[in-house]
């Protein structure tokens, strides 16, 4: 089924609306899904939307949340998400960074307990509008779904790391990505629409390595890898250690949840480069290195060379054109649960599609 971003967004805003969001709240979270369908990843669209209404449905997501504050000298800020919607907490917690960051000319923040916070992309997205360099180290609190190097059992989360800078004259260049080979939701999303994933990404639940995707979504378990091998998984390490063991949210100890929520702890490292003394080379050899960069010649059989950030406002340009996709199986889910939260499947289906 294909859908235009409008319809999309006022469905999904009605799903979380009639979960007990107020329409600020609703409005945000529609928005930030659907446009992480736009950008490509599906993994952390609207397919999420199952999952956070089983989760509040349980009790681990709380409609209706504001961080609150546990320390705040300026620089250095620390909050507590109280399992709020992340789209929620992680704006209202970025704009406070910003702020700080703007001031002091850098912020570390540090904030637990969020629930799922999204395309950790999305909050870099944030502070580079606002001419910042921002750094995310984030930590997952939901299944274990990860090996570590030269481990057979899953021990932590996909834990994404985030490097956004803003550049001059172009778009910025926004590193986001899992430290998992491959996103949990898009093996959700490759075993939803029956696809195999490519070899090297997953091993079974006996350690041997293989490339259907069921053994990272339905039990027997397996387990993902880390990408860049031992590399990766050294960063996945970090990302528990300053995203859940720093920031007070907790790191992942625990044998397998069958909870529904997704949390997520985050530390976000905001620098203003017009403070630093180092403006006119921070702006004069990025310009010199992009331009050195893209002097290159791409390899055999590849299109150009890209920076990070690029592929994503590429497909946002082709899906704004031509509507977004959406499988079977997450349409019938989204409706499954709309109807939880008594929302007919024929009203949701209007919506999306008026
Ligand atoms: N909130 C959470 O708990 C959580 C957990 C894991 C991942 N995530 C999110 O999942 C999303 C997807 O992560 P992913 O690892 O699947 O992303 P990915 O592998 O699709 O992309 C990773 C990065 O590589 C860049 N890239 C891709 N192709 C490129 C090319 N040809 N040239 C240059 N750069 C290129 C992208 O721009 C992106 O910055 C991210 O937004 C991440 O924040 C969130």
């Amino acid at each position: 089924m294909i859908f235009r971003k409008e319809g999309l967004t006022r469905a999904i805003e009605a799903v979380v609306a009639a979960g007990g969001s107020e329409p600020r709240e609703a409005k945000a979270v529609a928005e930030n899904l659907v446009m992480a369908n736009l950008l490509g990843h599906d993994s952390h669209g609207i397919g999420m939307i199952p999952r956070y209404i089983n989760a509040l449905l349980e009790g681990g997501l709380a409609v209706n949340q504001h961080p609150r504050v546990t320390l705040d000298t300026g620089a250095l800020l620390a909050l507590d998400g109280c399992k709020g919607y992340g789209q929620t907490i992680g704006h209202e917690s970025m704009e406070m960074a910003i702020e700080r960051a703007k001031r002091h000319g850098s912020c570390v923040m540090v904030l637990a307990n969020s629930h799922h916070l999204g395309r950790i992309g999305h909050w870099a997205e944030m502070a580079v509008a606002q001419e910042l360099v921002a750094i995310h180290f984030v930590n997952v609190i939901s299944q274990p779904r990860v090996a570590p190097y030269a481990g057979r059992d899953a021990r932590f989360g996909t834990n994404p790391v985030c490097i956004g800078i803003p550049l001059p004259g172009e778009a910025p260049f926004l590193l986001d990505m899992a430290t998992a080979a491959l996103a949990q939701g898009k093996m959700r999303v490759a075993h939803n629409k029956r696809e195999k994933v490519p070899a090297g990404l997953l091993i079974d639940d006996k350690g041997f390595p293989t490339d259907d995707p069921r053994y990272a979504v339905v039990p027997p378990l397996g387990a993902i890898l880390a990408f860049g091998g031992y590399k990766g998984y050294g960063l996945a390490v970090a990302c528990e250690l300053l995203g859940g063991a720093l920031t007070g949210g907790g790191t992942w100890h625990y044998e397998e949840s069958d909870k529904q929520r997704v949390l997520n702890g985050m530390l976000a490292i905001l620098i203003d480069p017009s403070r630093l003394g180092t403006a006119d080379s921070f702006r004069g050899e990025t310009r010199q290195f992009l331009d050195w960069l893209r002097k290159g010649r791409s390899a055999p059989g590849a299109d150009k060379v890209r920076i990070a950030g690029e592929p994503e406002r590429e497909t946002r340009a082709r899906r704004e054109r031509d509507g977004i996709s959406v499988d079977d199986t997450t349409w019938k889910e989204i409706l499954g649960v709309a109807a939880k939260v008594k929302l007919t499947a024929e009203k949701v289906e209007a919506l999306a599609r008026a």
